[in-house]
């Protein structure tokens, strides 16, 4: 993971992308429910999605949104408090996906592939989706967790975290590390799927969050997917005798992710060789 800074987003709109996210958790719950997730959509207002009867919840709420493809769009979840919600997060949509194309690029150089190799995955409209997070503080943190530890099952996953509550911890050796609060930068997080196509080059970072006992924290974390149906393996120019093939192929990694999320389970395990 790494964070970026001069992505062109000033660090008013930051603010201003904070202000809606906090504005919409702080609506009375009826408000908020008017936009409540359904059983079987993943779009909506809510927690987790529930497997089973054992599964821990996170101590979290989350309002989760998709804005590419536009037709992937359902502007029935889209909050009409604050007023400004829509317009806003249409912005930031649009220069997330700037940023999203530039990284991927200089991903695939930085694997001396060719520029498009991810971008290419991605496609013009890539498949983005948004999830508001909203973490309540807790009197005993050590019972709770904001996010059980996963990786994400995305390509790269970008994240703007609130700019005075830490929270997020990544896991290195057997050593969790905290993320440092850059106010203006945006967290840039390696998914499953980048350490599949780059056959282990990049890595795809173990992370959770923790709980602040007395104030909330809220952060806005963007996944960055190809379309379901596209075939991901390790690019073959990245597969030799001293790098042998870790990953097969997959294909419509989301519909497992989930399932192996809940289960406090990495998906990528069931994607080794
Ligand atoms: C996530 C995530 C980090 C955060 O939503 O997958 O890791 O700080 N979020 O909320
Ligand atoms: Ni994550």
């Amino acid at each position: 993971m790494f964070q970026v800074i001069n992505h062109s987003m000033s660090p008013e709109f930051l603010d201003e992308v904070r202000e809606i996210t906090k504005q919409f958790f702080a609506l009375p719950v009826a408000d908020k429910k008017k936009y409540l997730r359904q059983v079987n959509d993943i779009q909506g207002y809510g927690n987790d999605m529930v497997f089973s009867e054992q599964q821990t919840l996170d101590w979290s709420d989350r309002l989760y949104l998709s804005v590419y493809p536009q037709d992937n769009r359902k502007l029935k979840f889209w909050p009409k408090n604050p007023d400004s919600f829509s317009r806003t997060l249409d912005q930031y949509a649009m220069e997330l996906q700037v940023v999203t194309k530039t990284i991927l690029k200089v991903m695939t150089r930085s694997l001396d592939l060719e520029d498009n190799c991810f971008s290419d995955l991605y496609g013009e409209q890539g498949k983005m989706n948004i999830r508001f997070n909203f973490y309540p503080p807790c009197p005993r943190p050590d019972l709770v967790l904001g996010l059980k530890p996963h990786s994400d099952g995305t390509l790269i996953t970008l994240v703007l975290q609130d700019k005075e509550v830490e929270g997020l911890q990544f896991l290195k050796g057997d050593h969790w590390f905290r993320a440092p609060i850059v106010p203006d930068a945006l967290l840039i997080n390696i998914g499953d799927l980048v350490e599949i196509l780059s056959n282990g080059i990049f890595k795809s970072p173990v992370h959770k969050v923790v709980i602040n006992p007395n104030k909330e924290r809220i952060s806005l974390a963007a996944f960055c997917m190809p379309e379901s149906h596209k075939e991901i393996e390790p690019f073959e120019r990245l597969v030799d005798e001293s790098r042998p093939r870790l990953y097969k192929k997959v294909t419509n990694y989301d519909g497992i992710y989930f399932e192996y999320y809940q289960q406090g389970r990495r998906a990528i395990e069931a994607a080794r060789t």
